[in-house]
């Protein structure tokens, strides 16, 4: 082998290479984070799509100071999957908690043991079955807080800078350059040790400002009225006895002053949920009070306050999808 191909031949075998599944506003925003980072083609990232055939799509990308970019970014397509998902080290999912099952039960089974998969999505539930799912590959749960919309299908925009929060779940650890790197792209990103407490967290936060800013039409500042302080306490009440039935002990005083600081810090914010009901969508809600309700049901525990608000939800979804 001359001298330029194995140099070829090295970098190709140490340049991780990841794949994103969703190319909606989070997925569009890891990816540029990602590629951006990528002055030395450190990385090679490409997207899982559902098209059968691979293409590359052009990406607009406008920055918090409203600066923006276009690059190129590779859509494999199905004709395409079986050798390049072979080749994936990482795969990161950014789909809505709902899409999760159906968008890996194709993809999982080319992947190789040796890959790693990391679920990125608001809420918690779909990591239980994901588990059950797997061929060998280990499993990492991550939540950011960082915000972004999409303008158009292939423009996304950043409306938001925060915390993206990391940690193992179950099976092999993620590769240390592949975690290096991730940890390094993304601003404010942090590995956890045991990521089930911070996951815990910020499900407190959606469970409590969620459901009632949607079923009250209001924005996120709203919520610090008197008359929902009762609900709001009830319903962290409950996610945090089932939390404690998961030997996941939390501080339910700490978690309702983060509430009112997320109530207070967001307050002209209307929450994705509220987004959701208004434009007639599916909500993730099933993922945030659901999980509550699911969990509280398997250790026979009451979550009434989680069960009303996922009901009132749930028929807020069903009255528009009948008039669809
Ligand atoms: N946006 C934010 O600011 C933000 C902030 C924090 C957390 N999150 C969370 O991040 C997750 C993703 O949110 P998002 O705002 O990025 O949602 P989104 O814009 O709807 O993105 C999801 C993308 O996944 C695609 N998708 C669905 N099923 C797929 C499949 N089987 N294969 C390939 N692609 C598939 C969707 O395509 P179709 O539309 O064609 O189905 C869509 O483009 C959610 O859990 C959300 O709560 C979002």
């Amino acid at each position: 082998m001359s001298l330029i191909s194995q140099s070829a031949a090295d970098e190709a075998h140490t340049q991780p290479q990841i794949s994103i599944v969703g190319a909606g506003a989070i997925g569009q925003l890891i990816y540029q984070q990602l590629s951006s980072a990528n002055h030395s083609n450190a990385v090679s990232i490409n997207f899982i799509s559902r098209t059968e055939t691979s293409q590359q799509q052009s990406l607009t990308f406008t920055n918090l100071a409203q600066q923006q970019t276009t690059q190129m970014a590779e859509f494999v397509g199905r004709n395409d999957w079986s050798h390049k998902l072979l080749k994936t080290q990482l795969l990161i999912v950014c789909v809505k908690a709902y899409q999760v099952i159906a968008a890996l039960k194709p993809i999982i089974k080319l992947l190789s043991p040796n890959c790693h998969i990391l679920l990125l999505h608001n809420g918690m539930g779909p990591h239980l079955d994901v588990s059950q799912m797997l061929n060998g590959q280990g499993l990492s749960l991550g939540t950011t807080s960082q915000g972004a919309l999409k303008q158009s299908p292939w423009h996304t925009a950043q409306t938001g800078q925060g915390v993206t929060q990391l940690g193992a779940f179950s099976g092999a650890l993620m590769n240390e350059t592949v975690k290096r790197t991730l940890l390094s792209c993304i601003p404010q990103s942090q590995w956890y040790e045991d990521i089930m407490p911070m996951l815990w967290q910020k499900l407190a936060i959606n469970v409590a400002i969620n459901p009632l800013t949607a079923i009250h039409n209001c924005r996120n500042g709203e919520l610090a009225a008197e008359q929902y302080r009762n609900i709001i306490t009830a319903a962290v009440t409950e996610l945090v006895q089932v939390a404690a039935a998961e030997s996941i002990v939390l501080d339910l005083e700490g978690l309702l002053t983060r509430v009112y600081q997320v109530i207070e810090l967001t307050a002209s914010n209307y929450s994705s949920m509220h987004q959701d009901v208004q434009h007639q969508r599916k909500t993730e809600i099933e993922a945030i009070n659901g999980f509550i309700v699911l969990m509280a049901s398997r250790h026979t525990i009451r979550a009434e306050i989680n069960q009303q608000l996922f009901a009132s939800i749930t028929a807020l979804e069903q009255g528009y999808s009948s008039n669809a």
